[in-house]
């Protein structure tokens, strides 16, 4: 069955569950669309056919949430989280991905995955989410806004994408206690952990 734009918006029943191997064609041809056409004049890389798979994978070694939003048994956006940094002192911090079927912008897929995602995160022990979101993406930015992200910073001239440099807006949103109480487990009592080091560079 073949969904319109409309039928979103009034038949709801939004489903967000953990994306499986199965969902990955229907992940590629949401992110594929935006390859070819752009979405309001931003432009988006290309990516093999493998790659959803293997981050599919990889996210599930580290534990990590790899959602998808699914409309009367159609996947029409997906979200994950990746770690912020590889070094372990960063290990309590994640950056976010969020994609939605063209067809179905504006119906409030966004908001029913963005919120589930970091609620995965949050409940999974992660402190902060990152996004960098190109600066002209406004959609996005207005997404995470929306969702509890500040902008903390302007990141200029970091891309370079179909001949010309591109700004990324980096936001930011505490999950949890935030900063404000140790990681859960956290032993006190002065002992030195993986990622407490502090001489670490990258
Ligand atoms: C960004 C994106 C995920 C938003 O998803 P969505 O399902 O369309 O968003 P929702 O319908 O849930 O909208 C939630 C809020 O986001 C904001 N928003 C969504 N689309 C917007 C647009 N075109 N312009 C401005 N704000 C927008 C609004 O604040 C909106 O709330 P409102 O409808 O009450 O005003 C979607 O546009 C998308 O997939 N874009 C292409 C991929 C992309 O850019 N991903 C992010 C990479 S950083």
């Amino acid at each position: 069955m073949t969904l319109q734009y409309d039928d979103a918006k009034t038949q709801g029943d939004i489903i967000v569950r953990p994306s499986t191997d199965a969902d990955s064609t229907a992940m590629i041809a949401i992110y594929t669309r935006y390859v070819t056409h752009g979405l309001h004049g931003v432009a988006f890389e290309p990516m093999q056919a493998d790659d959803i798979k293997r981050r599919r994978k990889n996210m599930l070694k580290h534990r990590l949430p790899h959602l998808v939003a699914e409309l009367h048994g159609m996947v029409i956006g997906y979200a994950y989280a990746v770690p912020f940094r590889k070094r372990p002192a960063y290990r309590y911090c994640v950056k976010n991905s969020i994609y939605v079927h063209e067809s179905y912008l504006r119906s409030g897929v966004g908001r029913k995955l963005l919120p589930a995602l970091i609620e995965a995160c949050a409940g999974a022990g992660y402190r902060q989410m990152i996004a960098y979101v190109d600066s002209e993406n406004a959609a996005s930015l207005s997404l995470h806004e929306a969702c509890g992200f500040r902008r903390v910073a302007c990141l200029e001239g970091v891309g370079f994408r179909f001949g010309r440099w591109t700004d990324s807006v980096m936001l930011q949103r505490a999950l949890g206690e935030g900063a404000t109480t140790p990681p859960t487990g956290y032993a006190a009592a002065g002992l030195r952990r993986i990622g407490d080091i502090s001489m670490e560079s990258d």
